[in-house]
C-alpha cells in the first residue's frame, strides 16, 4: 500500500481501504442469489459451495439445495443420498457430507441455530479458518478476518509484496494484512465481500483492469507496473496420469457397485468395481487381479477424465455371465447390488455417468451431461456395449 510509516497512519490507509472498498461493493456488487436475503444458513451453503467452485456454477445449485433443504434442521435430517444428489454438479462431494456433518453438530450442539464466533464455527466438521471468517463477518458482521485465494492477490497488490500464501510466513502475513484491513472498516461483512469481489471480477490473476478499481491510487503494484509479478504467477503441477479399468458386473439384473475409500477421487461414493494403476495393464493383468479368466472381459468404451490433479484414463470392460456370477460370490460383502434406477440415481458424477454410459443403455439415452473436469458442459457421447 502506498502509505507513510506510522501506526495512525497506517490505521488511517487501512481505513480509506475498507470505506472505497466498501462503498465501490455496494455500487457494484454481482447480484447473486444469497445476496438478495442474507441468512446464516445461506452464507453457510454458499461459501461451502464457493470454496473450489465457480460462481455460475454454485448460484443454480445454491437455488436448488435451499429449496430442498430449506433449513439446518432439514439438511441435518435428509439422506446422505440426497444431499449428495442435490450436490451434483459441484464435484468435492466431501464438501457436501461436511456440509451435513456440520449441520447435524447445530441441531444438536446449538439447537439448529449456526454459532456467530470464529472458535465455535471453526470445531464444525469441514469450517476452516476462511470459512468461519466468512460467516461470523458476513452472518453476523463480527469484526473476523477473511483470506483466500481473491483476498491474497488483492493484499499483495495492494501492498506490492510478492509471499508465498502456503508458506507459515507468508499466511501470518497475509492473515495479518486481513486483520488490520478489517478492524478499521465500517461493515466488516460487506469489506470482506467487497475485498473477495473485487478480486473476482477486477484485480484479477491475468489483465486486471486496474481503471476499474476503486483503489488504484493506493495499490503499490500498479504504482510500479509489476501487476503482471505480483502474485508470481504459479508453474501449474503436472498432473499425474491414472488408468483405471472400471467393471459392469450385472447378475439378474442389478449391477455391482462398491463404495469407495474415504480419500482420493470420489471419496466416500459408490463407483463400479474399478482396478486402478499408474500404468497401463493389460487384459491379462486383468485377470489376474480379479482371478478370473481374462477372455471374459469385452471392451465396451474408453474415455479420459480430466479432474483437477489428474489424468484419469479410463477403460471399461463388461463380463461375461457366468463370469459377474462368480465375481458376485467371491465379493460377497464388499459388492453390492443395485437396480438400474438406483444405479442412476447414485451415479451423481459425470465420470460414474461416463462409466455407465458405455454399457447400460438408459444412460446413453439420457445423454447426460459432463459436469467436471475439461470435458465440462459438453455431451456424454453415446457408446453401445
Ligand atoms: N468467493 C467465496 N465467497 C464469496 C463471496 N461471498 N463473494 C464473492 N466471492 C466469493
Amino acid at each position: 500500500m502506498v502509505v507513510a510509516q506510522g501506526n495512525s497512519w497506517r490505521s488511517q490507509a487501512e481505513a480509506t481501504l475498507a470505506q472505497r472498498i466498501e462503498t465501490w461493493f455496494q455500487r457494484e456488487a454481482r447480484d447473486l442469489p444469497w445476496r438478495r436475503r442474507r441468512s446464516a444458513y445461506g452464507t453457510l451453503v454458499s461459501e461451502a459451495m464457493l470454496q473450489q467452485t465457480q460462481v455460475a456454477r454454485v448460484c443454480p445449485a445454491w437455488k436448488a439445495f435451499l429449496r430442498n433443504f430449506p433449513s439446518v434442521t432439514a439438511l441435518a435430517t435428509a439422506s446422505e443420498a440426497r444431499v449428495l444428489e442435490a450436490w451434483q454438479g459441484l464435484g468435492y462431494y466431501r464438501r457436501a457430507r461436511n456440509l451435513q456433518a456440520a449441520a447435524k453438530v447445530i441441531v444438536v450442539k446449538y439447537r439448529g441455530k449456526i454459532p456467530s464466533d470464529r472458535a465455535s464455527l471453526e470445531e464444525l466438521p469441514g469450517i476452516g479458518p476462511y470459512c468461519a471468517g466468512a460467516i461470523s463477518s458476513i452472518a453476523y458482521g463480527q469484526r473476523e478476518a477473511i483470506v483466500d485465494g481473491n483476498v491474497a492477490r488483492v493484499m499483495m497488490r495492494i501492498h506490492g509484496r510478492n509471499v508465498d500464501g502456503d508458506s507459515r510466513s507468508g499466511k501470518t502475513w497475509l492473515w495479518n494484512r486481513a486483520r488490520d484491513y478489517v478492524k478499521e472498516s465500517c461493515d466488516p461483512g460487506m469489506a470482506n465481500e467487497g475485498l473477495m469481489e473485487l478480486g473476482a471480477t477486477v484485480c484479477t490473476p491475468l489483465s486486471p483492469k486496474c481503471d476499474k478499481c476503486p483503489v488504484r491510487m493506493m495499490c503499490a503494484t500498479r504504482a510500479v507496473g509489476k501487476q503482471d509479478q505480483i502474485p508470481r504467477p504459479r508453474r501449474r503441477a503436472t498432473r499425474s496420469i491414472l488408468h483405471a479399468h472400471a467393471i459392469l458386473v450385472s447378475v439378474n439384473g442389478r449391477w455391482a457397485l462398491v463404495r469407495r475409500g474415504e480419500s482420493g477421487l470420489w471419496a466416500g461414493l459408490f463407483f463400479p468395481p474399478t482396478i486402478e494403476s499408474p500404468i497401463a495393464i493389460s487384459r491379462a493383468t486383468l485377470g489376474k487381479r480379479l482371478g478370473v479368466d481374462a477372455k471374459a472381459f469385452s471392451v465396451c468404451g474408453t474415455f479420459t477424465f480430466v479432474a483437477t490433479h489428474r489424468t484419469v484414463r479410463f477403460r471399461v470392460w463388461s463380463v461375461d455371465d457366468a463370469t459377474a456370477k462368480f465375481l458376485k460370490t467371491a465379493h460377497k460383502g464388499s459388492w453390492s447390488w443395485h437396480a438400474k434406477g438406483s444405479v442412476k440415481k447414485l451415479s451423481i458424477t459425470s465420470a460414474m455417468q461416463r462409466v455407465f454410459a458405455c454399457g447400460i443403455t438408459p444412460f446413453v439415452k439420457s445423454t447426460p451431461t459432463i459436469t467436471s473436469g475439461k470435458s465440462r458442459g459438453k455431451r456424454v457421447p453415446s457408446m453401445q456395449s
